[in-house]
């Protein structure tokens, strides 16, 4: 951590700007009805703070957490949700909010899971869009900023834990 190298790849007033436009989106999209925006800890937890604050529709909010078995960089694939929401979402118009795509692998088991709970309808709504390390398909709806690869960290991104805290949004350029 020390000695990790980092440059800035969105700053905190790009960041602003762009929740901004997405907040705006949706908003349109779901004129008229209450949305259930499901957050996954950790990492969407800053996102997700600044996105609800910018809707102009109610919201009601829940968490839940995933693990992808194996620390660090590297997720190895086998996903299990280690803490489940506690609203009942059938019938609802649910959105969640996460702070990456990468392998798709999470997303995707989140989304068939709350899928069998039949919401009227369900969205994904992500920070970072990081294309080229997909093992699954997986699109979300709203995408706030895409890249190609690369270990990004800042904004509720973290490494090994470290580096959430962090306004902007850095590239690790010595990993
Ligand atoms: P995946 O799409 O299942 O591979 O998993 C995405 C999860 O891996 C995200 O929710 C992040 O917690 C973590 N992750 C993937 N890439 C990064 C990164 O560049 N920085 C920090 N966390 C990442
Ligand atoms: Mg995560």
């Amino acid at each position: 951590m020390e000695d990790m190298r980092k440059e800035i790849l969105y700053s905190r007033e790009q960041i602003d700007r762009r929740v901004t436009e997405l907040a705006a989106e949706i908003s349109r999209d779901y004129a008229g009805r209450e949305l259930v925006v499901i957050g996954v800890l950790k990492g969407a937890f800053v996102f997700m703070a600044d996105l609800i604050r910018r809707l102009g529709i109610p919201c009601i909010i829940d968490f839940a957490r995933l693990a992808s078995y194996g620390a660090g960089a590297v997720s190895s694939g086998r996903i299990a949700i280690t803490k489940d929401i506690e609203m009942e979402i059938r019938d609802r118009d649910v959105l969640i909010v996460e702070d990456i795509v990468d392998t798709g692998l999470t997303l995707s088991y989140l989304v068939r899971t709350f899928q069998e709970r039949g919401p009227r309808s369900l969205k994904v709504c992500a920070f970072l869009d990081k294309r080229m390390r997909r093992q699954v398909s997986f699109e979300a709806d709203y995408v706030g900023f895409t890249l190609d690869d690369g270990f990004v960290i800042g904004y509720g991104l973290d490494f090994n834990e470290k580096a959430r805290f962090f306004p902007d949004v850095y590239i690790v350029t010595n990993l």
